[in-house]
């Protein structure tokens, strides 16, 4: 056995836990990538990338278009931690500079040892340097980002859709037709109509073409039946798009058996994305239709005639938020008309310029200099005033969950007033 800081440290009786180098925290190299993506992916339970991986547009280019930060000991990567830089769409329909924070993980010798830490203040750092406005992430799980000033901004659901029960459209849809494209139209169609769809909600992001084929990898592939479609409006518009996949498992017994996995479906409004949901709803052979991360206000579910076949099967979070500029984060999104003002003091342990009080009205938001914390009709930490920022958590619950603290009567149901989005927040793209 190869003697080493481990071995010796058995040998001489020392405590169970050698000695370690110290741990570098920065800015990881192209040609670190690699080292850096495979501690993300040990940690996260899966095996070392291989070459076909890294042959693939959608990781490769994934990896060049954003920040990366890494720990290392030594010559070894022990942590990760990036973000992708997007713009995510605020209630009002404005847009802000976005740290999507993704590849977050240490290697299993080194957890609980400060690495994500020291890597988060570092990502969340150089981000605000860049000018982002907001930081966003999913997590993998809930206790991990609250310290760090995240909460939940938005809720998905995955849901099924049972066919056996004559479910179908019945409100009306958009006018136009439906196509399906070929495989060697797919990238270039889909990316054109989403640039001009796809920003339909607080919280949504434009999807790079990297996303896209990762996204569309079954369709383009062409390894499962798998399908994009597109809705065209009768000026000959292209204004929505679909993608599913298909399995029957060849029962000729009652039911079909037929399974149908959406994966996206995008419109320039909901009539549109019913008429994408009427095709789908009507394909032969399908008994029943599954969809993840999709809206709590989801068009179909409304649009069906027996609403109750529209299973709910689990709630997730979506979208943690952060802000990073809250006076811009404020002044960037609407509020709602014939509403109450209400203030807001805000404290931040991470981003000074972050504490201070805040007035939203009708009319937008500014900072109120010089005002005492005391006075505020309402005080939150970053994480409170990030779960209601964008209107899909509602300062009702913050309240009940003891996360905000109301000093006026009636303030906080104002701010449910001013705050509240519909449509209700999603980004709808995973990174
Ligand atoms: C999550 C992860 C990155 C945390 O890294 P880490 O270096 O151990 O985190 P830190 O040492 O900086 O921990 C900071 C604090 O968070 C707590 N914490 C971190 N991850 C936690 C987890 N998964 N469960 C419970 N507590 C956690 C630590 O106990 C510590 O608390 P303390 O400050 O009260 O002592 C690491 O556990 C990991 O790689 N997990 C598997 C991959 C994963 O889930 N990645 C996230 C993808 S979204």
């Amino acid at each position: 056995m190869a003697a080493g800081p481990e071995t010796d440290a058995v040998v001489a009786g020392m405590a169970c836990k050698p000695a370690r180098m110290p741990i570098e925290i920065r800015v990881t190299t192209p040609d670190e990538y690699r080292a850096a993506a495979d501690v993300f992916r040990g940690a996260l339970l899966s095996p070392p990338s291989t070459d076909d991986d890294w042959a693939k547009p959608s990781i490769v280019d994934s990896w060049s278009d954003g920040h990366s930060v890494s720990a290392w000991e030594g010559a070894r990567c022990v942590g990760h931690a990036s973000a992708f830089h997007f713009t995510t769409v605020v209630p009002g329909g404005a847009t802000v500079p976005t740290a999507a924070i993704t590849r977050i993980g240490v290697r299993q010798t080194h957890t609980r040892q400060g690495v994500l830490t020291r890597a988060m203040h570092r990502l969340l750092h150089d981000a605000v340097a860049q000018g982002k406005v907001l930081a966003s992430l999913r997590a993998s799980e809930a206790v991990i980002y609250g310290r760090f000033g995240f909460a939940v901004a938005g809720e998905t659901w995955s849901i099924e859709i049972d066919r056996l029960r004559g479910v179908r459209v019945t409100a009306p849809t958009a006018a136009g037709s439906i196509r399906l494209l070929e495989r060697d139209e797919v990238l270039g169609t889909i990316g054109e109509i989403h640039d001009l769809v796809g920003l339909d909600r607080p919280g949504a992001i434009k999807r790079p073409t990297w996303m896209h084929q990762r996204y569309l990898e079954d369709v383009l592939s062409g390894e499962k039946a798998a399908y994009a479609i597109v809705h065209t409006a009768p000026d000959g518009t292209d204004d929505g798009w679909a993608q599913y996949s298909l399995e029957w498992p060849e029962t000729f017994a009652e039911h079909s058996g037929g399974v149908c996995e959406v994966a996206d479906v995008w419109g320039a409004d909901s009539s549109v994305e019913l008429a994408l949901w009427k095709f789908i709803l009507e394909l032969d052979l399908v008994e029943r239709v599954r969809a993840e991360e999709r809206p709590g206000d989801d068009a179909v579910r409304f649009a069906l005639n027996d609403q109750r076949h529209y299973l709910s099967r689990c709630r997730n979070d979506e979208q943690w938020l952060r802000l990073l500029d809250v006076d811009a984060a404020l002044v960037a999104r609407t509020y709602n008309a014939a509403t109450t003002p209400v203030t807001i003091a805000i404290t931040d342990p991470m981003f000074e310029r972050n504490n201070g009080t805040w007035h939203v009205g009708a009319g937008g938001a500014r900072r109120v200099a010089g005002a005492a914390a005391d006075d505020a009709d309402l005080a939150t930490d970053i994480n409170g005033i990030s779960a209601a920022y964008m209107g899909g958590t509602a300062w009702h619950d913050l309240l009940v969950g003891g996360h905000v603290q109301q000093r006026r009567a009636g303030a906080v149901a104002a701010a449910d007033l001013l705050f509240a989005s519909r449509p209700l927040p999603r980004c709808g793209s995973f990174f």
